[in-house]
């Protein structure tokens, strides 16, 4: 049912030392959910996400931990962050290492091909450098220690002592780049989104390129460079690459023709290396950049950004084991606006998933599940003559889909919910105004009866369809109960069609429904 239209979207490649927590499982989910609707919708998708498994902090961890540094990632990939995945519900279509050999050939392919082009170099190099980004830091993000580290300078995001490095490095020469990389932000507007992380980019990029370090020879966790094998490649562009190596770079050509270029959504904290070194590294090596580079926020635990290193770390399935990785799901991605930051509290989840979902999603389908049960022997009734309040209705489903294809297309998540939640709400206000439980009462208004609550399971098939890419369990179960999988299956619903009025047939059969979101006890 492909319309051949390409859509590759991939996450950052995670750090396996550190335990997944919300703000991966944030990201996550947002290119699960933009994956799933462009899959649904049609389009030629493919979802990437994977591990970065390369570099001094990995090497430290391991050796913190007594084991060899293949021993270390391999263990937290198999017992953290594949069933990261599961938990969230993620149907991502491969998982990348850094350090599987697929990948490892290719960068070094690629890097023989920059330096064969001229654009590597070797240098003496001499900065401060921070483990945890993995970053020799510019200046505006060192500062002056304080408490224990007073009298060092630490890293502006880590608050830890940096450490003076001094090697022979080889270089790339990114400065040379400087000024076709502000071509591609002026020419291509969307290049890099929200707007306020282009106007960030932009002025980094006037402000001056330097070379940029790219090998390291202190230590040996890492792809050697492949003409001086006392040298490992720098983390970062070992990294990126995986966006490439992972659709068939230097192996595949038509695979790479297919997927190649990619939609990157990442963290605000690393925008500068996937919109200024990554662009400009494909661009010295003669490929395509990327399609789009779009930066979310960070998410705030007690005001601050949350992370396991400062203890603020909270891990997913703390989330799902109590509300469900729908109810995960739909928080993360309607409470916050995609790409501003958002504070998680648990008391706001709480709020949201008894009144959003609970009360309205769930109690919705309930209630109209279990009247055709009781009104129509479980068999879905015909519509008859339809009033101006039940066009109404048409119109919000049509509007709403239509708006929230276009919210996904901006990478706008926290949109498309709120237009699909249009349609939860007004059909939950036609149910009051229209009184079908009255209604029933008069044998004569059977016809209006079976009207409204035609109106309210179409409506609710459209939710489905809509809500899918969200909340793919829920929704299943709800495609079950309205007795839709007599359409096909749910994932197989064109979502661009959904809002079309008349999918659900007359005549079929819904089946008893448990609640879709039930009680919590948060004991
Ligand atoms: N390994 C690099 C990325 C290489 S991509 C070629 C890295 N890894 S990371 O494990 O530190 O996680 C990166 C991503 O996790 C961030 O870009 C962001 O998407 C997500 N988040 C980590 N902490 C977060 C928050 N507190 N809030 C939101 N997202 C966060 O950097």
């Amino acid at each position: 049912m492909s319309n051949g239209r390409s859509f590759y979207i991939t996450t950052p490649i995670y750090y396996p030392s550190d335990l997944p927590h919300i703000g991966h499982g944030y990201t996550s989910v947002a290119v699960d959910a933009l994956a799933r609707w462009h899959r649904q919708a049609g389009d030629d998708t493919w979802m990437l996400t994977g591990t970065d498994e390369h570099g001094q902090k990995m090497l430290r961890a391991a050796a913190a931990n007594g084991v060899t540094p293949q021993e270390w990632v391999d263990r937290l990939v198999q017992e953290s962050w594949f069933p990261l995945l599961e938990t969230l519900d993620v149907a991502n279509d491969d998982f990348i290492r850094t350090t599987q050999p697929r990948h490892e050939e290719r960068v070094q392919q690629f890097v023989q091909a920059l330096y064969d082009r001229g654009y590597i170099y070797a240098g003496e190099y001499e900065a401060l450098y921070c483990v945890g980004c993995e970053e020799f830091k510019p200046e505006a993000e060192i500062v002056d220690g304080t408490g224990p580290f007073e009298g060092l300078k630490v890293c502006a995001i880590h608050s830890k002592p940096l450490e003076l490095l001094q090697e022979k490095n080889y270089f790339f020469k990114l400065s040379e780049f400087q000024d076709r990389l502000l071509e591609l932000y002026r020419d291509e507007p969307d290049f890099v989104r929200p707007e306020s992380a282009r106007n960030e980019v932009i002025s980094f990029v006037r402000s001056g390129l330097k070379d940029l370090s790219i090998s390291r020879s202190a230590f040996d966790w890492g792809i050697r460079v492949p003409w001086d094998d006392t040298h490992v490649i720098y983390v970062w562009v070992d990294a990126l690459l995986n966006y490439a190596t992972a659709v068939g770079y230097g192996t595949d050509p038509e695979q790479f023709a297919r997927r190649w270029p990619a939609y990157h959504v990442v963290g605000k904290d690393i925008l500068r290396f996937h919109a200024v070194i990554w662009p400009a590294m494909l661009m010295a090596a003669g490929l395509d950049v990327p399609r789009g580079v779009f930066a979310h926020g960070w998410l705030l635990v007690g005001g601050e950004k949350m992370s396991k290193s400062k203890l603020t770390g909270i891990a997913p399935q703390e989330i799902t084991d109590v509300f469900g990785s729908d109810a995960y799901r739909f928080y993360f991605l309607s409470a916050i606006a995609f790409g501003q930051d958002g504070s998680f509290s648990w008391e706001d989840l709480s709020a949201r998933y008894q009144a959003e979902l609970a009360n309205g999603f769930g109690n919705l389908a309930s209630r109209t599940v279990a009247m055709i049960e009781r009104y129509f022997d479980g068999v879905v009734p015909p519509s008859a003559e339809t009033t101006e309040a039940d066009e109404r209705i048409q119109r919000t489903v049509a509007d709403a889909a239509e708006a929230a294809d276009a919210a996904m297309e901006r990478f706008r998540p926290d949109e498309a919910i709120t237009a699909i939640w249009t349609i939860v709400d007004a059909l939950n206000g036609y149910i009051t105004e229209n009184e079908p439980w009255a209604l029933a009462k008069d044998d004569g208004r059977r016809a209006r009866l079976g009207t409204v609550l035609y109106t309210a399971a179409e409506g609710l098939r459209a939710l489905a369809v809509l809500l899918s890419p969200i909340m793919p369990a829920a929704t299943e179960k709800l495609w079950v109960a309205l007795g839709a999988d007599a359409l096909g299956r749910l994932v197989d619903q064109p979502l661009r069609e959904a809002g079309t009025w008349g999918g659900l047939r007359p005549g079929g059969s819904v089946n008893g429904l448990a609640p879709l979101f039930p009680r919590v006890d948060q004991s």
